[in-house]
Protein backbone atom coordinates (compact mmCIF):
# COMPACT_ATOMS: atom_id res chain seq x y z
CA UNK A 1 0.00 0.00 0.00
CA UNK A 2 2.83 2.67 1.14
CA UNK A 3 4.80 1.41 -1.75
CA UNK A 4 2.04 2.12 -4.29
CA UNK A 5 1.37 5.48 -2.90
CA UNK A 6 5.14 5.77 -3.31
CA UNK A 7 5.54 5.23 -6.72
CA UNK A 8 2.65 7.14 -7.86
CA UNK A 9 3.77 10.45 -6.18
CA UNK A 10 7.04 9.86 -8.11
CA UNK A 11 5.66 9.20 -11.34
CA UNK A 12 3.43 12.16 -10.47
CA UNK A 13 6.49 14.76 -10.00
CA UNK A 14 8.66 13.43 -12.40
CA UNK A 15 6.85 14.27 -15.24
CA UNK A 16 6.56 17.98 -13.68
CA UNK A 17 10.42 17.82 -12.11
CA UNK A 18 12.40 17.36 -14.90
CA UNK A 19 14.80 20.09 -15.77
CA UNK A 20 13.65 21.91 -18.54
CA UNK A 21 16.25 23.81 -20.27
CA UNK A 22 12.80 26.68 -20.38
CA UNK A 23 13.14 26.49 -16.85
CA UNK A 24 16.45 28.32 -16.99
CA UNK A 25 16.08 31.12 -19.23
CA UNK A 26 16.46 29.09 -22.34
CA UNK A 27 14.94 30.96 -25.60
CA UNK A 28 13.08 28.91 -28.07
CA UNK A 29 12.99 29.60 -32.14
CA UNK A 30 15.52 32.74 -31.88
CA UNK A 31 18.94 32.32 -34.03
CA UNK A 32 20.15 35.48 -32.45
CA UNK A 33 23.67 35.46 -30.72
CA UNK A 34 22.16 36.35 -27.51
CA UNK A 35 19.65 33.78 -27.43
CA UNK A 36 22.24 31.17 -28.14
CA UNK A 37 24.14 32.35 -24.85
CA UNK A 38 21.23 32.50 -23.02
CA UNK A 39 20.61 29.23 -24.37
CA UNK A 40 24.35 27.69 -23.90
CA UNK A 41 24.43 28.88 -20.44
CA UNK A 42 20.63 27.17 -19.60
CA UNK A 43 21.61 23.99 -20.43
CA UNK A 44 24.89 24.03 -18.10
CA UNK A 45 22.59 25.39 -15.35
CA UNK A 46 20.09 22.60 -16.07
CA UNK A 47 22.26 19.91 -16.35
CA UNK A 48 23.94 21.19 -12.42
CA UNK A 49 20.97 21.41 -10.81
CA UNK A 50 20.27 17.44 -12.54
CA UNK A 51 23.31 16.74 -11.17
CA UNK A 52 22.23 17.98 -7.96
CA UNK A 53 18.94 16.82 -7.94
CA UNK A 54 18.53 14.18 -4.80
CA UNK A 55 15.79 12.50 -6.62
CA UNK A 56 16.63 9.56 -9.07
CA UNK A 57 13.82 10.35 -11.51
CA UNK A 58 14.64 14.11 -11.43
CA UNK A 59 18.10 14.14 -12.85
CA UNK A 60 17.26 14.75 -16.20
CA UNK A 61 17.65 17.93 -18.14
CA UNK A 62 15.16 18.50 -21.20
CA UNK A 63 15.08 20.18 -23.93
CA UNK A 64 11.61 20.25 -24.68
CA UNK A 65 9.69 19.17 -27.61
CA UNK A 66 7.53 21.69 -30.79
CA UNK A 67 11.03 24.28 -30.28
CA UNK A 68 14.28 25.12 -31.92
CA UNK A 69 17.02 26.26 -29.52
CA UNK A 70 20.42 27.46 -30.75
CA UNK A 71 23.43 27.35 -28.79
CA UNK A 72 27.30 27.69 -29.14
CA UNK A 73 29.50 25.32 -26.81
CA UNK A 74 27.69 23.52 -23.97
CA UNK A 75 30.34 21.90 -22.22
CA UNK A 76 28.99 20.22 -19.29
CA UNK A 77 31.48 18.16 -17.18
CA UNK A 78 31.20 16.16 -13.52
CA UNK A 79 27.89 14.34 -14.26
CA UNK A 80 26.39 11.46 -12.53
CA UNK A 81 23.63 9.90 -12.90
CA UNK A 82 21.77 12.05 -15.62
CA UNK A 83 20.21 11.96 -18.93
CA UNK A 84 19.72 14.50 -21.23
CA UNK A 85 16.75 14.00 -22.73
CA UNK A 86 16.27 15.81 -26.41
CA UNK A 87 12.69 15.90 -27.87
CA UNK A 88 12.79 19.10 -29.29
CA UNK A 89 15.46 20.58 -32.13
CA UNK A 90 19.31 21.21 -30.58
CA UNK A 91 21.00 23.49 -33.27
CA UNK A 92 24.23 24.84 -33.37
CA UNK A 93 24.14 28.52 -33.57
CA UNK A 94 24.52 29.54 -37.21
CA UNK A 95 26.34 32.89 -36.82
CA UNK A 96 30.31 32.07 -38.01
CA UNK A 97 31.66 35.51 -36.79
CA UNK A 98 30.16 34.95 -33.12
CA UNK A 99 31.78 31.06 -33.30
CA UNK A 100 35.16 32.20 -34.52
CA UNK A 101 35.32 34.61 -31.30
CA UNK A 102 34.21 31.43 -29.00
CA UNK A 103 36.21 28.55 -30.20
CA UNK A 104 40.19 28.06 -29.65
CA UNK A 105 42.32 28.59 -32.56
CA UNK A 106 42.83 26.20 -34.37
CA UNK A 107 43.25 25.30 -38.00
CA UNK A 108 40.38 23.10 -40.30
CA UNK A 109 41.79 20.07 -39.97
CA UNK A 110 42.07 18.18 -36.54
CA UNK A 111 45.82 17.27 -36.06
CA UNK A 112 48.92 16.48 -34.02
CA UNK A 113 49.58 19.89 -33.85
CA UNK A 114 46.26 20.77 -32.07
CA UNK A 115 44.86 17.54 -30.64
CA UNK A 116 43.73 16.90 -28.42
CA UNK A 117 42.28 20.67 -27.93
CA UNK A 118 40.79 21.14 -31.11
CA UNK A 119 39.34 17.90 -31.11
CA UNK A 120 37.72 17.91 -27.45
CA UNK A 121 36.81 22.26 -27.09
CA UNK A 122 35.96 22.48 -30.86
CA UNK A 123 32.30 20.73 -30.33
CA UNK A 124 28.78 21.93 -30.04
CA UNK A 125 28.21 19.53 -27.37
CA UNK A 126 31.03 18.52 -24.57
CA UNK A 127 30.19 16.24 -22.14
CA UNK A 128 33.96 15.10 -19.97
CA UNK A 129 34.72 13.50 -16.54
CA UNK A 130 31.10 11.88 -16.47
CA UNK A 131 29.71 8.56 -15.39
CA UNK A 132 26.12 6.44 -15.96
CA UNK A 133 24.92 9.24 -18.91
CA UNK A 134 22.39 8.69 -21.25
CA UNK A 135 21.36 10.84 -24.25
CA UNK A 136 18.26 10.15 -25.50
CA UNK A 137 14.61 11.53 -26.56
CA UNK A 138 12.72 12.14 -30.03
CA UNK A 139 14.51 15.01 -31.08
CA UNK A 140 17.14 16.35 -33.40
CA UNK A 141 20.68 17.17 -32.75
CA UNK A 142 21.76 19.41 -35.14
CA UNK A 143 25.35 21.08 -35.73
CA UNK A 144 24.06 23.34 -38.29
CA UNK A 145 27.08 22.34 -40.80
CA UNK A 146 26.31 24.88 -43.27
CA UNK A 147 27.92 26.95 -41.45
CA UNK A 148 30.88 25.79 -41.01
CA UNK A 149 31.30 24.32 -44.60
CA UNK A 150 30.50 27.70 -46.11
CA UNK A 151 33.04 29.45 -44.67
CA UNK A 152 35.70 26.32 -44.68
CA UNK A 153 35.49 27.00 -48.94
CA UNK A 154 36.58 30.12 -48.23
CA UNK A 155 39.66 29.63 -45.51
CA UNK A 156 40.83 26.13 -44.84
CA UNK A 157 42.29 27.47 -41.41
CA UNK A 158 38.86 27.84 -40.21
CA UNK A 159 37.68 25.68 -37.76
CA UNK A 160 34.93 23.16 -38.60
CA UNK A 161 33.49 21.65 -34.95
CA UNK A 162 32.60 17.89 -33.69
CA UNK A 163 29.35 17.93 -33.23
CA UNK A 164 28.90 15.65 -29.68
CA UNK A 165 32.12 14.79 -27.98
CA UNK A 166 32.72 12.38 -24.70
CA UNK A 167 35.98 12.86 -22.89
CA UNK A 168 36.69 10.76 -19.95
CA UNK A 169 33.43 9.38 -19.43
CA UNK A 170 32.13 5.70 -18.30
CA UNK A 171 28.69 3.87 -18.99
CA UNK A 172 27.01 5.72 -21.52
CA UNK A 173 24.00 4.94 -23.54
CA UNK A 174 23.05 6.84 -26.47
CA UNK A 175 19.86 5.91 -28.49
CA UNK A 176 16.99 7.17 -30.13
CA UNK A 177 18.01 10.27 -31.73
CA UNK A 178 18.39 11.85 -34.95
CA UNK A 179 22.16 13.59 -35.49
CA UNK A 180 22.75 15.85 -38.50
CA UNK A 181 25.07 18.50 -40.05
CA UNK A 182 27.68 18.22 -38.14
CA UNK A 183 30.91 20.18 -38.80
CA UNK A 184 33.11 18.09 -38.87
CA UNK A 185 32.88 14.48 -36.72
CA UNK A 186 29.44 13.71 -35.94
CA UNK A 187 30.06 11.59 -32.77
CA UNK A 188 33.64 11.61 -31.01
CA UNK A 189 34.26 9.41 -28.20
CA UNK A 190 37.82 10.03 -26.51
CA UNK A 191 38.46 8.13 -23.42
CA UNK A 192 35.49 6.39 -23.17
CA UNK A 193 34.73 3.23 -21.42
CA UNK A 194 30.93 1.08 -21.82
CA UNK A 195 29.43 2.54 -24.03
CA UNK A 196 26.03 1.39 -25.68
CA UNK A 197 24.98 3.37 -28.81
CA UNK A 198 21.52 1.63 -31.07
CA UNK A 199 19.00 2.99 -32.51
CA UNK A 200 20.41 6.82 -33.69
CA UNK A 201 20.11 7.93 -37.18
CA UNK A 202 22.50 10.45 -38.85
CA UNK A 203 22.81 12.16 -41.49
CA UNK A 204 24.50 14.99 -43.21
CA UNK A 205 22.47 17.37 -46.02
CA UNK A 206 24.91 17.67 -48.94
CA UNK A 207 23.35 21.42 -49.53
CA UNK A 208 23.23 22.21 -53.27
CA UNK A 209 26.96 21.32 -54.38
CA UNK A 210 26.71 23.03 -57.78
CA UNK A 211 25.78 26.25 -56.03
CA UNK A 212 28.30 26.01 -53.65
CA UNK A 213 31.35 25.23 -56.41
CA UNK A 214 30.27 28.12 -58.43
CA UNK A 215 30.06 30.65 -55.04
CA UNK A 216 33.65 29.36 -54.05
CA UNK A 217 35.17 28.44 -57.11
CA UNK A 218 36.32 24.79 -55.75
CA UNK A 219 37.73 22.29 -57.95
CA UNK A 220 36.59 19.77 -59.12
CA UNK A 221 38.42 16.56 -56.41
CA UNK A 222 36.93 19.33 -53.32
CA UNK A 223 33.91 19.42 -55.30
CA UNK A 224 33.19 15.71 -54.80
CA UNK A 225 35.22 15.83 -51.44
CA UNK A 226 32.27 18.23 -49.92
CA UNK A 227 31.52 18.71 -47.16
CA UNK A 228 34.43 16.56 -45.91
CA UNK A 229 35.32 15.30 -42.28
CA UNK A 230 31.66 14.69 -41.36
CA UNK A 231 32.45 11.45 -40.12
CA UNK A 232 29.45 9.45 -38.40
CA UNK A 233 31.24 8.70 -35.47
CA UNK A 234 35.33 7.62 -34.21
CA UNK A 235 35.57 5.59 -31.23
CA UNK A 236 38.39 5.42 -28.86
CA UNK A 237 37.72 3.46 -26.04
CA UNK A 238 37.04 0.52 -24.32
CA UNK A 239 33.76 -2.34 -24.14
CA UNK A 240 31.75 -0.69 -26.97
CA UNK A 241 28.78 -1.63 -28.72
CA UNK A 242 27.47 0.09 -31.70
CA UNK A 243 24.21 -1.20 -33.15
CA UNK A 244 21.31 -0.50 -35.26
CA UNK A 245 22.61 2.74 -36.53
CA UNK A 246 21.84 4.51 -40.54
CA UNK A 247 24.12 7.00 -41.89
CA UNK A 248 24.27 9.33 -44.75
CA UNK A 249 27.55 10.97 -44.49
CA UNK A 250 30.53 12.30 -45.97
CA UNK A 251 33.54 10.56 -44.79
CA UNK A 252 34.26 7.81 -42.20
CA UNK A 253 31.18 6.18 -41.43
CA UNK A 254 32.77 5.06 -38.37
CA UNK A 255 36.26 5.06 -37.30
CA UNK A 256 37.97 3.60 -34.64
CA UNK A 257 40.82 5.43 -33.74
CA UNK A 258 44.20 4.52 -31.27
CA UNK A 259 44.11 6.05 -27.68
CA UNK A 260 47.22 8.04 -28.07
CA UNK A 261 47.74 10.74 -31.10
CA UNK A 262 50.90 11.00 -32.14
CA UNK A 263 52.68 13.05 -29.52
CA UNK A 264 49.55 14.32 -27.78
CA UNK A 265 48.67 12.60 -24.34
CA UNK A 266 45.13 12.29 -24.11
CA UNK A 267 45.44 11.23 -20.13
CA UNK A 268 43.43 8.71 -21.31
CA UNK A 269 41.63 7.22 -17.48
CA UNK A 270 40.62 4.27 -18.84
CA UNK A 271 42.65 2.16 -21.42
CA UNK A 272 45.77 2.56 -23.36
CA UNK A 273 44.41 0.17 -25.71
CA UNK A 274 41.01 0.98 -28.04
CA UNK A 275 39.85 -2.47 -27.60
CA UNK A 276 36.77 -4.94 -27.27
CA UNK A 277 34.57 -3.23 -29.54
CA UNK A 278 31.23 -4.81 -31.47
CA UNK A 279 29.62 -2.69 -34.29
CA UNK A 280 26.63 -4.19 -35.67
CA UNK A 281 23.84 -3.74 -38.35
CA UNK A 282 24.89 -0.36 -39.82
CA UNK A 283 23.61 0.84 -42.74
CA UNK A 284 25.54 3.34 -44.54
CA UNK A 285 24.83 5.80 -47.23
CA UNK A 286 27.68 7.56 -49.41
CA UNK A 287 30.71 8.22 -46.66
CA UNK A 288 34.04 6.31 -46.62
CA UNK A 289 33.12 2.92 -45.25
CA UNK A 290 34.34 1.58 -41.76
CA UNK A 291 37.84 2.16 -40.64
CA UNK A 292 40.25 1.06 -38.39
CA UNK A 293 42.42 4.30 -38.25
CA UNK A 294 44.27 6.51 -39.22
CA UNK A 295 46.64 5.40 -37.06
CA UNK A 296 49.31 7.26 -35.42
CA UNK A 297 52.17 5.51 -34.40
CA UNK A 298 53.43 6.70 -30.76
CA UNK A 299 56.61 6.21 -28.43
CA UNK A 300 53.94 4.93 -25.48
CA UNK A 301 53.27 2.60 -28.92
CA UNK A 302 49.37 3.18 -29.83
CA UNK A 303 47.20 0.12 -30.09
CA UNK A 304 44.04 -1.09 -31.44
CA UNK A 305 42.57 -4.85 -30.34
CA UNK A 306 39.62 -7.14 -30.71
CA UNK A 307 37.38 -5.21 -32.80
CA UNK A 308 34.71 -6.87 -34.87
CA UNK A 309 32.57 -5.03 -37.90
CA UNK A 310 29.78 -7.07 -38.49
CA UNK A 311 26.51 -6.90 -40.86
CA UNK A 312 27.46 -3.72 -42.35
CA UNK A 313 25.67 -2.60 -45.34
CA UNK A 314 27.25 0.20 -47.42
CA UNK A 315 26.06 2.13 -50.60
CA UNK A 316 28.42 4.35 -52.69
CA UNK A 317 30.67 4.64 -50.47
CA UNK A 318 34.32 6.09 -51.05
CA UNK A 319 36.22 2.92 -50.30
CA UNK A 320 34.27 0.18 -47.82
CA UNK A 321 36.92 -0.96 -44.95
CA UNK A 322 39.77 0.82 -44.39
CA UNK A 323 43.12 0.09 -42.35
CA UNK A 324 44.85 3.87 -42.86
CA UNK A 325 48.29 4.10 -41.09
CA UNK A 326 50.30 7.26 -40.85
CA UNK A 327 53.50 8.09 -40.14
CA UNK A 328 55.37 9.69 -36.85
CA UNK A 329 57.82 8.45 -34.34
CA UNK A 330 57.16 4.87 -33.03
CA UNK A 331 55.31 1.89 -33.01
CA UNK A 332 51.88 0.88 -32.77
CA UNK A 333 49.88 -2.37 -33.05
CA UNK A 334 46.62 -3.39 -34.76
CA UNK A 335 45.66 -6.78 -33.50
CA UNK A 336 42.67 -9.19 -33.67
CA UNK A 337 40.50 -7.06 -36.49
CA UNK A 338 37.27 -8.94 -37.83
CA UNK A 339 35.00 -7.96 -40.63
CA UNK A 340 32.28 -10.52 -41.40
CA UNK A 341 29.30 -10.07 -43.24
CA UNK A 342 29.52 -6.80 -45.87
CA UNK A 343 27.64 -6.30 -48.74
CA UNK A 344 29.12 -2.94 -50.15
CA UNK A 345 27.27 -1.57 -53.46
CA UNK A 346 29.06 0.93 -55.86
CA UNK A 347 32.04 1.56 -53.71
CA UNK A 348 33.59 4.57 -55.88
CA UNK A 349 37.14 3.21 -55.87
CA UNK A 350 38.50 -0.37 -53.96
CA UNK A 351 36.63 -2.59 -51.57
CA UNK A 352 39.41 -2.81 -49.15
CA UNK A 353 42.18 -0.71 -48.20
CA UNK A 354 45.16 -1.52 -46.25
CA UNK A 355 48.09 1.33 -46.25
CA UNK A 356 48.91 5.01 -45.49
CA UNK A 357 46.34 7.02 -45.35
CA UNK A 358 46.33 9.86 -47.94
CA UNK A 359 46.36 12.86 -45.82
CA UNK A 360 47.46 16.05 -46.15
CA UNK A 361 49.22 15.68 -43.26
CA UNK A 362 52.50 14.68 -44.73
CA UNK A 363 52.14 11.44 -44.34
CA UNK A 364 53.93 10.22 -47.71
CA UNK A 365 50.65 8.52 -48.54
CA UNK A 366 50.44 6.98 -52.21
CA UNK A 367 50.90 7.87 -55.30
CA UNK A 368 47.84 9.49 -56.43
CA UNK A 369 48.32 6.22 -59.85
CA UNK A 370 48.67 3.63 -57.26
CA UNK A 371 48.24 0.82 -57.99
CA UNK A 372 47.77 0.87 -61.46
CA UNK A 373 50.23 3.49 -63.03
CA UNK A 374 52.94 3.96 -60.45
CA UNK A 375 53.48 1.50 -57.38
CA UNK A 376 54.70 3.98 -54.87
CA UNK A 377 53.19 3.51 -51.82
CA UNK A 378 55.16 3.44 -48.54
CA UNK A 379 53.17 1.60 -45.22
CA UNK A 380 54.56 3.10 -42.18
CA UNK A 381 56.94 -0.58 -41.18
CA UNK A 382 56.44 0.28 -36.95
CA UNK A 383 52.93 -0.41 -37.38
CA UNK A 384 52.67 -4.16 -37.05
CA UNK A 385 49.23 -5.57 -38.33
CA UNK A 386 48.16 -8.68 -37.03
CA UNK A 387 44.79 -11.47 -37.51
CA UNK A 388 43.20 -9.64 -39.38
CA UNK A 389 39.70 -11.66 -40.55
CA UNK A 390 37.32 -10.89 -43.82
CA UNK A 391 34.61 -12.90 -44.17
CA UNK A 392 31.89 -13.11 -46.35
CA UNK A 393 32.64 -9.76 -47.55
CA UNK A 394 30.77 -9.26 -51.05
CA UNK A 395 30.77 -6.15 -53.42
CA UNK A 396 28.83 -5.33 -56.69
CA UNK A 397 29.78 -2.39 -59.25
CA UNK A 398 32.93 -1.54 -57.32
CA UNK A 399 34.58 1.54 -59.45
CA UNK A 400 38.11 0.32 -58.00
CA UNK A 401 40.05 -2.74 -57.20
CA UNK A 402 38.65 -5.49 -54.75
CA UNK A 403 41.91 -4.71 -52.11
CA UNK A 404 45.06 -3.86 -51.61
CA UNK A 405 47.24 -4.56 -48.93
CA UNK A 406 50.13 -2.74 -48.93
CA UNK A 407 52.53 -3.57 -46.04
CA UNK A 408 56.68 -3.84 -44.93
CA UNK A 409 58.47 -6.68 -44.63
CA UNK A 410 57.89 -6.04 -40.93
CA UNK A 411 54.45 -5.04 -41.02
CA UNK A 412 53.34 -8.44 -39.90
CA UNK A 413 49.24 -9.15 -41.60
CA UNK A 414 47.90 -12.26 -41.50
CA UNK A 415 44.86 -12.26 -43.55
CA UNK A 416 42.30 -14.49 -44.26
CA UNK A 417 39.05 -14.01 -46.78
CA UNK A 418 35.83 -16.08 -47.09
CA UNK A 419 33.37 -15.97 -49.54
CA UNK A 420 34.72 -12.70 -50.89
CA UNK A 421 33.30 -11.93 -54.05
CA UNK A 422 33.62 -9.01 -56.24
CA UNK A 423 31.81 -8.19 -59.74
CA UNK A 424 35.60 -6.70 -61.46
CA UNK A 425 38.21 -8.91 -61.42
CA UNK A 426 41.20 -6.68 -61.30
CA UNK A 427 42.88 -7.82 -58.19
CA UNK A 428 46.31 -6.16 -56.52
CA UNK A 429 46.58 -7.65 -53.52
CA UNK A 430 50.28 -7.37 -51.95
CA UNK A 431 50.45 -9.29 -48.52
CA UNK A 432 52.96 -9.73 -45.94
CA UNK A 433 53.11 -12.43 -43.70
C1 LIG B 1 12.37 16.92 -8.06
O1 LIG B 1 11.31 16.17 -7.61
C2 LIG B 1 10.81 16.55 -6.36
C3 LIG B 1 9.76 15.61 -5.92
O2 LIG B 1 9.77 14.45 -6.66
C4 LIG B 1 10.28 17.95 -6.42
O3 LIG B 1 9.87 18.38 -5.13
C5 LIG B 1 11.36 18.86 -6.91
O4 LIG B 1 10.82 20.14 -7.10
C6 LIG B 1 11.91 18.34 -8.20
N1 LIG B 1 13.00 19.20 -8.60
C7 LIG B 1 12.89 20.05 -9.60
C8 LIG B 1 14.07 20.91 -9.87
O5 LIG B 1 11.91 20.16 -10.28
C1 LIG C 1 9.26 27.02 -33.04
O1 LIG C 1 10.01 26.30 -33.98
C2 LIG C 1 9.50 25.01 -34.22
C3 LIG C 1 10.51 24.25 -35.05
O2 LIG C 1 10.94 25.01 -36.15
C4 LIG C 1 8.14 25.14 -34.90
O3 LIG C 1 7.61 23.87 -35.15
C5 LIG C 1 7.22 25.90 -33.96
O4 LIG C 1 5.99 26.13 -34.60
C6 LIG C 1 7.83 27.22 -33.56
N1 LIG C 1 7.02 27.80 -32.51
C7 LIG C 1 6.75 29.09 -32.45
C8 LIG C 1 5.91 29.55 -31.31
O5 LIG C 1 7.19 29.87 -33.28
C1 LIG D 1 23.86 6.68 -9.20
O1 LIG D 1 22.93 5.62 -9.28
C2 LIG D 1 23.31 4.46 -8.56
C3 LIG D 1 22.22 3.44 -8.71
O2 LIG D 1 21.93 3.25 -10.04
C4 LIG D 1 23.51 4.78 -7.09
O3 LIG D 1 24.00 3.64 -6.46
C5 LIG D 1 24.51 5.92 -6.96
O4 LIG D 1 24.59 6.30 -5.60
C6 LIG D 1 24.05 7.09 -7.75
N1 LIG D 1 25.03 8.17 -7.65
C7 LIG D 1 24.68 9.43 -7.60
C8 LIG D 1 25.77 10.42 -7.43
O5 LIG D 1 23.52 9.79 -7.70
C1 LIG E 1 26.56 37.55 -35.71
O1 LIG E 1 27.27 37.89 -34.56
C2 LIG E 1 27.93 39.14 -34.64
C3 LIG E 1 28.70 39.30 -33.35
O2 LIG E 1 29.73 38.34 -33.28
C4 LIG E 1 26.93 40.24 -34.84
O3 LIG E 1 27.61 41.48 -34.98
C5 LIG E 1 26.10 39.96 -36.08
O4 LIG E 1 25.08 40.92 -36.19
C6 LIG E 1 25.48 38.58 -35.98
N1 LIG E 1 24.81 38.27 -37.23
C7 LIG E 1 23.54 37.92 -37.28
C8 LIG E 1 22.99 37.61 -38.63
O5 LIG E 1 22.86 37.82 -36.28
C1 LIG F 1 40.25 23.06 -23.87
O1 LIG F 1 39.63 22.54 -22.72
C2 LIG F 1 40.53 22.15 -21.70
C3 LIG F 1 39.74 21.63 -20.57
O2 LIG F 1 38.97 20.58 -20.96
C4 LIG F 1 41.37 23.32 -21.24
O3 LIG F 1 42.31 22.88 -20.31
C5 LIG F 1 42.06 23.93 -22.42
O4 LIG F 1 42.72 25.09 -22.03
C6 LIG F 1 41.06 24.27 -23.50
N1 LIG F 1 41.77 24.78 -24.63
C7 LIG F 1 41.46 25.90 -25.23
C8 LIG F 1 42.35 26.28 -26.34
O5 LIG F 1 40.50 26.56 -24.90
C1 LIG G 1 26.11 3.87 -12.27
O1 LIG G 1 24.93 3.06 -12.32
C2 LIG G 1 25.15 1.73 -11.86
C3 LIG G 1 23.89 0.93 -12.04
O2 LIG G 1 22.97 1.56 -12.82
C4 LIG G 1 25.54 1.77 -10.41
O3 LIG G 1 25.83 0.48 -9.97
C5 LIG G 1 26.77 2.64 -10.22
O4 LIG G 1 27.02 2.81 -8.84
C6 LIG G 1 26.57 4.00 -10.83
N1 LIG G 1 27.82 4.75 -10.75
C7 LIG G 1 27.95 5.85 -10.03
C8 LIG G 1 29.30 6.47 -10.01
O5 LIG G 1 27.02 6.35 -9.42
C1 LIG H 1 16.03 6.34 -38.56
O1 LIG H 1 15.73 6.11 -39.93
C2 LIG H 1 14.88 5.00 -40.12
C3 LIG H 1 14.77 4.76 -41.60
O2 LIG H 1 14.55 5.96 -42.30
C4 LIG H 1 13.55 5.29 -39.46
O3 LIG H 1 12.70 4.19 -39.61
C5 LIG H 1 13.78 5.56 -37.98
O4 LIG H 1 12.59 5.94 -37.37
C6 LIG H 1 14.78 6.65 -37.78
N1 LIG H 1 15.10 6.77 -36.36
C7 LIG H 1 15.46 7.92 -35.78
C8 LIG H 1 15.80 7.84 -34.35
O5 LIG H 1 15.52 8.97 -36.41
C1 LIG I 1 21.53 24.32 -57.03
O1 LIG I 1 22.24 25.48 -57.44
C2 LIG I 1 22.19 25.72 -58.84
C3 LIG I 1 23.11 26.89 -59.15
O2 LIG I 1 22.83 27.98 -58.31
C4 LIG I 1 20.73 25.98 -59.24
O3 LIG I 1 20.67 26.17 -60.63
C5 LIG I 1 19.88 24.78 -58.84
O4 LIG I 1 18.54 25.08 -59.07
C6 LIG I 1 20.04 24.45 -57.36
N1 LIG I 1 19.36 23.21 -57.07
C7 LIG I 1 18.64 23.02 -55.97
C8 LIG I 1 18.00 21.67 -55.83
O5 LIG I 1 18.49 23.88 -55.11
C1 LIG J 1 36.51 -8.90 -27.47
O1 LIG J 1 35.50 -7.92 -27.44
C2 LIG J 1 34.22 -8.44 -27.12
C3 LIG J 1 33.25 -7.27 -27.18
O2 LIG J 1 33.09 -6.87 -28.49
C4 LIG J 1 34.24 -9.07 -25.75
O3 LIG J 1 32.98 -9.64 -25.49
C5 LIG J 1 35.30 -10.13 -25.68
O4 LIG J 1 35.39 -10.60 -24.36
C6 LIG J 1 36.63 -9.54 -26.09
N1 LIG J 1 37.63 -10.58 -26.13
C7 LIG J 1 38.74 -10.52 -25.41
C8 LIG J 1 39.67 -11.66 -25.60
O5 LIG J 1 38.97 -9.60 -24.64
C1 LIG K 1 22.03 7.41 -51.07
O1 LIG K 1 22.09 8.82 -51.15
C2 LIG K 1 21.77 9.33 -52.42
C3 LIG K 1 21.93 10.84 -52.38
O2 LIG K 1 23.18 11.19 -51.93
C4 LIG K 1 20.35 8.95 -52.77
O3 LIG K 1 20.05 9.39 -54.07
C5 LIG K 1 20.17 7.44 -52.68
O4 LIG K 1 18.82 7.12 -52.85
C6 LIG K 1 20.62 6.93 -51.34
N1 LIG K 1 20.59 5.48 -51.34
C7 LIG K 1 20.21 4.77 -50.29
C8 LIG K 1 20.27 3.28 -50.43
O5 LIG K 1 19.84 5.28 -49.24
C1 LIG L 1 59.62 1.67 -32.80
O1 LIG L 1 59.76 2.73 -33.71
C2 LIG L 1 61.07 3.23 -33.83
C3 LIG L 1 61.07 4.36 -34.85
O2 LIG L 1 60.17 5.37 -34.50
C4 LIG L 1 62.03 2.13 -34.26
O3 LIG L 1 63.33 2.63 -34.28
C5 LIG L 1 61.92 0.96 -33.29
O4 LIG L 1 62.70 -0.09 -33.76
C6 LIG L 1 60.49 0.51 -33.16
N1 LIG L 1 60.39 -0.53 -32.16
C7 LIG L 1 59.79 -1.68 -32.37
C8 LIG L 1 59.74 -2.63 -31.22
O5 LIG L 1 59.28 -1.96 -33.43
C1 LIG M 1 55.36 7.68 -58.31
O1 LIG M 1 54.78 8.39 -57.25
C2 LIG M 1 55.72 8.92 -56.32
C3 LIG M 1 54.96 9.50 -55.13
O2 LIG M 1 53.89 10.27 -55.54
C4 LIG M 1 56.62 9.94 -57.02
O3 LIG M 1 57.55 10.43 -56.11
C5 LIG M 1 57.31 9.26 -58.18
O4 LIG M 1 58.03 10.20 -58.91
C6 LIG M 1 56.29 8.56 -59.11
N1 LIG M 1 57.02 7.77 -60.10
C7 LIG M 1 56.74 7.82 -61.39
C8 LIG M 1 57.56 6.94 -62.28
O5 LIG M 1 55.86 8.55 -61.86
Amino acid sequence: MYKTIFLIFFLINSTFSLHSIRDYGAIPNDTSVDAAHRNTQAMIDASNSANLDPIPENRTVLIPAGYIFYFFTVSLSDLTNVTLRIDGHFAGSTNFTEWLKILPPFVGLPGPENEPDASINGTNLLIQNSQNITITGNGIVDGSGNTFWDAYWVDFSYPRIHLLTMFHCRDIEIYGLHFKNPGSWTLNFADVLNLHLYNVNITVDQINKTEMAIKHGISDEAYHAYPLFTDGMDIRGKNVLVENVHIQGFDDAIGVKEMNWGAVNFDNTFTDCSENMLIRNIIANGTYGVSIGSIHPDITPSCIRNITFENIELYNPKRAINIKMLRGIGNATVDQITFRNFYCDSAESDLLWLGPTNDPRGDGGCSPDFPTANNSCITNPNISVSNLLFENIIGINAGGIPGTFQGKSNTKAHIRTRNGYQTHVLVVIMLYE
